[in-house]
């Protein structure tokens, strides 16, 4: 392990977020927070992003991953959070959404781009920025991912991000198509707006 990173997990912020996690996430998904948390401090280093910030995203993107459907759609009147039309029909998208209150309201995180990233882990977004991306691409190329793009995909993050990214919203929206379900309309945008990446 990185040296960086140690300091990170024995930080004691990151202690009271891996409580939490222990506490509430199956041992496959805490597994994978951990996964996506080295990953991201990598890249964050590699792009000369801010470390700590990734750090956090990634710590705390899955943070509602535990609830199921039915609490989450009560987080959603709690916090009296506002979804748009897939949203209401899709549980999937909601835990990044709770994932900020969360972050917010328990953890007393107020940085921006730690927030946005969170928010935008699962669909990405049209113009995201660093934190966003590294934790999109993570989220999906961590080691323990199993999806056949999964290989390519962690290569290229290591190289080029934005071409990373726009490969994990391709890989998403595929996967949508097979499962034949809805495409929200920002994992379009992050198709569309890192298509260039790709003609060059
Ligand atoms: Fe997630
Ligand atoms: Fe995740």
């Amino acid at each position: 392990m990185n040296t960086i990173l140690a300091e990170f997990r024995a930080h004691p912020k990151s202690i009271e977020i891996q409580r939490y996690l222990s506490d509430k996430l199956s041992a496959k998904r805490l597994q994978h927070v951990l996964s996506v948390q080295e990953m991201a401090v990598d890249l964050a280093f590699v792009y000369k992003a801010d470390a700590w910030q990734a750090n956090l995203a990634a710590l705390l993107h899955d943070s509602a991953k535990w609830m199921n459907a039915k609490a989450l759609y009560n987080a959603v009147r709690c916090y009296e959070i506002r979804l748009d039309p897939i949203e209401k029909v899709s549980p999937s998208l909601l835990h990044p959404l709770i994932g900020v209150k969360l972050a917010v309201e328990k953890f007393a995180v107020t940085d921006l781009e730690v927030l946005e990233a969170i928010r935008n882990h699962t669909t990405g977004n049209r113009s995201m920025g660093i934190i966003s991306q590294i934790l999109y691409v993570a989220d999906f190329a961590e080691p323990s991912r199993t999806h056949r793009t999964v290989d390519f995909v962690r290569k290229l993050a290591y190289s080029d991000l934005v071409n990373a990214v726009h490969h994990v919203a391709r890989a998403k929206i595929e996967h949508l198509l097979e499962k034949g379900v809805m495409i929200h309309p920002n994992t379009l945008h992050t198709y569309n707006s890192t298509i260039a990446s790709v003609e060059n």
